[in-house]
């Protein structure tokens, strides 16, 4: 036998069974999204390298370490996209619906990164994401964060934290930043490579080093939210007061950077306790500077991505089961006739909303109810010999101890709407 080929490490099959409570949470996001005003936009999963270099920053792990590129057939260096945002700001410049406009935006797909494969950490994971253009104040900012919320809310999620920082300005950060450094430098005997490597081009990301050895070092920094102007902390504020309102609980935490180079202002993540190290579920921020970087005019944007894989995970261990959708009915059909009659019966129940299977490629009267029965189905609608040359099927339970009864064909609509509200 030839040896059986595996699929590539961190990239995961989602089967049939597990895809019921993946659809229900999409579909659950969807009708959120909707009621909140926001529109689907597609975008290519490669994208040019440049792209994702030039919006999450050179010196972060995504674009240091973690990217799928290689070279296609014309010698361009393309890139799997690692995450949406870009990809969003990309296709909104190059087709003209940023400039002057409002745009509330959502995708869902797979992101591509080269991590180090863990629960709940793939190196092929979905996102669902959405980014808003052209709205620079706090409300759009508190908008993003109760959508996130209802959504919780709508999954009977509990026990998510919401982390809420303020990043401000660049200018803010390049203020902070040489503060930063200074306060760092006297600790470089003691930083790890990581942030050795940081302490010049990047120094804020290493308060987001998950390192314990470094993490009083990190406890004792300076703080951006001290280096905040009027106008920074005053945007803050105001987002603090439109969850204040809503009665959205939140933690402020200094060192919350994100691992993204494009935000600015407000940044927030949902994080939960329940799924060990990979522990935040939905991240997102203010990225009021990103649309000039990649090329178009200066427009202020916001958004957040959720991360599917832990959301679905967390809503299984919550107990939560997606509302069936097995097949209904199971028509069992024996003989060719038969079985023609029985397909066009079937997309009669069909056109009438039942969901149903028909046996295919035939077999044995004993077989096909043992797949009937295995489908879940409520109901076998038989049709063999005898029921074709009568103009009936044959109705059998199972599910409840109940006597088959045969009815004509032409009442079987009827009689299955009777049985099955
Ligand atoms: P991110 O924090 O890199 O942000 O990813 C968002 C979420 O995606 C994470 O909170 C996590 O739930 C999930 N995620 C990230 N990496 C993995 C992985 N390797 N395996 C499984 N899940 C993962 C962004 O991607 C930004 N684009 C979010 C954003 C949108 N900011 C503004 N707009």
């Amino acid at each position: 036998m030839a040896k059986s080929i595996q699929a590539v490490r961190g990239m995961n099959d989602l089967l049939p069974e597990a895809l019921i409570l993946w659809q229900y949470i999409e579909h659950v996001a969807r009708d959120i999204m909707r009621t909140y005003g926001y529109s689907e936009i597609r975008t290519p999963l490669l994208e040019k390298t440049e792209l994702f270099a030039r919006s999450i920053g050179a010196v972060t792990d995504i674009v240091e370490k973690e990217m799928y590129t290689f070279e296609d057939r014309n010698g361009d260096s393309l890139t799997l996209r690692p995450e949406g945002t870009a990809s969003c700001v990309r296709a909104g410049i190059q087709n003209g619906l940023l400039h002057n406009q409002v745009q509330r935006l959502w995708y869902a797909g797979p992101m591509f990164r080269h991590e180090r494969p863990q629960k709940g950490r793939y190196r092929q994971f979905h996102q669902i994401g959405v980014e808003t253009f052209g709205m620079a104040g706090p409300d759009i900012d508190a908008e993003l964060i109760l959508m996130s919320a209802r959504l919780w809310r709508a999954l009977s999620l509990e026990g998510l934290n919401l982390q809420l920082n303020s990043l401000g300005t660049i200018e803010i950060r390049a203020n902070y930043r040489k503060h930063l450094q200074d306060y760092l430098i006297k600790y470089r005997d003691s930083l790890d490579e990581d942030s050795l490597r940081r302490l010049d081009k990047n120094p804020l990301r290493i308060l987001d080093s998950k390192n314990p050895a470094m993490q009083d070092i990190i406890a004792n920094a300076p703080s951006l939210l001290d280096y905040l102007d009027t106008a920074a902390r005053g945007h803050f504020d105001a987002l603090k007061a439109y969850l204040d309102d809503a009665g959205v609980s939140y933690t402020i935490n200094p060192r919350l950077v994100r691992g993204l180079d494009y935000y600015s202002h407000t940044v927030f993540e949902w994080t939960t306790d329940k799924l060990g190290a990979q522990s935040a579920v939905c991240a997102g921020g203010r990225f009021d500077g990103l649309v000039e970087q990649l090329g178009g005019k200066a427009t202020a944007a916001a958004g957040f991505a959720i991360g599917l894989e832990r959301v679905v995970e967390l809503v299984s261990l919550a107990g939560l089961k997606a509302p069936a959708h097995e097949a209904q009915l199971y028509m069992v059909l024996m003989g060719e006739r038969a079985e023609r009659k029985g397909m066009r019966l079937g997309e009669q129940l069909r056109d009438a909303g039942f969901r149903v299977l028909c046996h295919c490629s035939g077999g044995s009267m004993k077989s096909q109810m043992r797949s009937a029965d295995k489908s879940g189905a409520i109901l076998a609608v038989i049709l063999a010999e005898e029921e074709y040359e009568q103009d009936t099927v044959t109705i059998k339970y199972l599910r409840e101890e109940k006597d088959q009864k045969q009815v004509k064909q032409s009442q079987l609509l009827e009689t299955v709407k009777s049985i099955i509200t």
